[in-house]
């Protein structure tokens, strides 16, 4: 059996401010979630302003798919990993959706992330219009080919974050068994590329995780976590969610 550690990742976005650092970091440091790991990613500018700390882990929402160079306002990767990062998203549908992010920029992310010994959290997720169409299976297909297909061995140094583009920030999570079916069949597809890999790699959800939703959520066998926006932005609310993939 394979045992996969459940991450409980926060996604600020660009929210937060120097107060919520100070109270993010106090609140995981009272907790005692050993069976999860946690992760909070925060605008760049705040990693750094995080007490080192045992009980949780630092990530950046966004890196440059280049090394270094006259990229004006791009952050690399090595940059992300000096101010304490370990974790990087990727990908998230906002990057692709607001900034044009395509899937040869995911892939040539990914690569970088790696290179420089962060986890690339890899965002996939299907908009409304195709889930109503019932393009689900098809599109996240296309897009997990689009950076795995070529590069396999990229797989296991990934988390994959599955997030349905129409319940981020909607209100509107999957219910379990939605996000389950996705989940195993994201898990399913990655085993042609990779089949160790792909029973190790954990996906993670995100789309309306909160302290109600999450324990149905993260008991789904597939489902090795989350990947957690608005929730996240209250500190108690977090740690109820973290605490509860202790259970
Ligand atoms: P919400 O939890 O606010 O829906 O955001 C999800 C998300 O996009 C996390 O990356």
């Amino acid at each position: 059996m394979t045992q996969r550690r459940p991450l409980i990742a926060a996604n600020w976005k660009m929210n937060g401010s120097v107060e919520l650092v100070e109270q993010a970091s106090a609140s995981l440091n009272s907790l005692a979630v050993s069976a999860a790991e946690i992760l909070i990613c925060p605008p760049v500018i705040f990693l750094s302003q995080f007490p080192k700390s045992d009980k949780y882990k630092l990530g950046g929402q966004n890196v440059s798919s280049e090394r270094s160079g006259a990229f004006t306002g791009e952050i690399s990767a090595d940059m992300l990993r000096a101010a304490g990062a370990e974790y990087v998203i990727i990908g998230h549908s906002e990057r692709r959706a607001l900034f044009a992010e395509t899937d040869a920029v995911v892939l040539a992310k990914t690569k970088q992330a790696i290179s420089a010994k962060l986890t690339p959290i890899v965002c996939f997720g299907e908009t409304l219009i195709e889930r109503q169409q019932e393009k689900t299976m098809q599109v996240l297909a296309q897009h997990l080919d689009a950076v795995y297909a070529a590069h396999p061995e990229l797989l296991r140094h990934s988390v994959i974050a599955y997030e349905p583009v129409w319940a981020i920030g909607t209100g509107e999570t999957a219910t379990p068994e939605q996000a389950q079916q996705v989940h195993a069949f994201i898990r399913s597809h990655l085993s042609q590329y990779d089949k160790e890999a792909a029973l190790q790699v954990r996906i993670i959800y995100g789309g309306s995780v909160n302290a109600e939703n999450c324990a149905a959520l993260f008991a789904q066998p597939d489902i090795d976590g989350g990947l957690v926006g608005g929730a996240s932005l209250k500190p108690a609310e977090f740690a109820a969610i973290c605490l509860s993939a202790q259970d």
